[in-house]
């Protein structure tokens, strides 16, 4: 008889580029204001890379908190996944750069790729990293959601610019005789709304022209309103059906973590899954929206700040372009 392989989070890390933007900051940048960024969104500060520095040197620092925390060494690494709309170039993956960083003084020589699944991406990574573990194909899992969004924002148009951040998170996961802590993940998407949220050029749709520079469309587009619209219907779909999916009830979670996109849209999902706002997890004030990298980051401060223990379950919903959308339900 085959043996069941359970799936450990072994711990997390996250880093955040020290610049901060604050919405006074952006009232001198375009025709904004604090009091409206803070009413429509919850967003008051949002942290900015610098020029110099990548999301691949993102993910790399969380990866390395990451492994401090859970005392596995990289060479203990079998597979490296990043999560990531921002890649450092279209290829070699973030993924393969992240490794080039974790080994500069040995052969690692591990499979490494980048998966694109915007703002959902860190639980399409979950679910792809337990379906590995659980398979046997590979024992320990590095899970990195590393976004710089600020790199392919607009910073003219105030509908979209006062919105996103940069960040990293990073989660370790590992094959386990007695642990189970992926309790159950549930994933959607719906190509049909590509075109409300979208970067338009650099791929082969539309490739780089002094043209798509000059009109700005390698930065990001959106129609506000129908997202928001689209995005409490599906997060609410997808945190239901991942709790149903887990065996649980709303009273076994003990936080929640939704994508961090607007304060409006966390509220709203939790009025319609029926949570008490203190039980849902919100940092957005600090970060703004940082697509993969949201849950990642939001669930290693939750731990970091002792907000959750060990053996707590937490439920991660998210929502994103494609339309994408998906939650998870864990153990840490
Ligand atoms: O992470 C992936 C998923 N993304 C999301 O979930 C984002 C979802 N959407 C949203 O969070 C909200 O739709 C926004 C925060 C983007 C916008 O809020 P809204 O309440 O939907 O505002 P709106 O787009 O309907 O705009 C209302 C007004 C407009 O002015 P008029 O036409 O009423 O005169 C906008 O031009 O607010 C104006 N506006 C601004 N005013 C000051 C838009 N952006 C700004 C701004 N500062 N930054």
């Amino acid at each position: 008889m085959s043996r069941k392989i359970g799936v450990k989070i072994l711990g997390t890390g996250s880093y955040f580029p020290k610049k901060i933007i604050t919405n006074i900051d952006l009232e001198k940048k375009v025709k904004t204001s604090d009091e409206w960024i803070t009413t429509r969104t919850g967003i008051k500060e949002r942290r900015i890379s610098k020029k110099n520095e990548l999301t691949s040197d993102l993910a790399f620092k969380a990866s390395l908190e990451a492994l401090k925390v859970t005392d596995i060494l990289p060479e203990q690494i079998d597979l490296i996944l990043v999560a990531t709309i921002t890649p450092d170039m279209f290829f070699p993956s973030t993924a393969c750069f992240l490794q080039k960083k974790l080994y500069s003084s040995i052969s690692s020589q591990k499979p490494a790729f980048d998966l694109s699944a915007a703002c959902s991406g860190f639980i399409y990574g979950i679910t792809i990293a337990r379906a590995f573990i659980k398979s046997g194909l590979y024992k320990t899992i590095l899970l990195v959601g590393a976004e710089e969004l600020s790199k392919i924002t607009d910073w003219t148009d105030r509908s979209t610019c006062v919105l996103f951040g940069d960040g990293a998170g990073a989660m370790i996961l590992s094959a386990s005789d007695t642990d189970d802590d992926i309790l159950a993940t549930y994933l959607g998407a719906d190509g049909s709304y590509s075109d409300l949220l979208f970067m338009p050029a650099g791929g082969t749709a539309n490739p780089a022209t002094i043209n798509t520079v000059e009109t700005k469309l390698h930065t990001i587009k959106m129609d506000g309103m129908h997202v928001f619209k689209v995005a409490v219907p599906k997060m609410t779909l997808a945190g239901k059906k991942a709790l149903e999916l887990s065996g649980k009830k709303l009273k076994d979670i003990k936080l929640f973590i939704p994508h961090q996109a607007n304060m409006r849209i966390i509220k709203a999902v939790a009025k319609k899954m029926n949570i008490s706002m203190d039980k849902v997890f919100v940092n957005i004030h600090k970060t703004g929206n940082i697509s993969s990298a949201t849950t990642i980051t939001a669930l290693d401060e939750a731990i970091k700040s002792g907000k959750i223990k060990s053996g707590d379950l937490v439920e991660l919903i998210a929502f994103g372009a494609g339309f994408t959308w998906g939650a998870a339900v864990i153990r840490i």
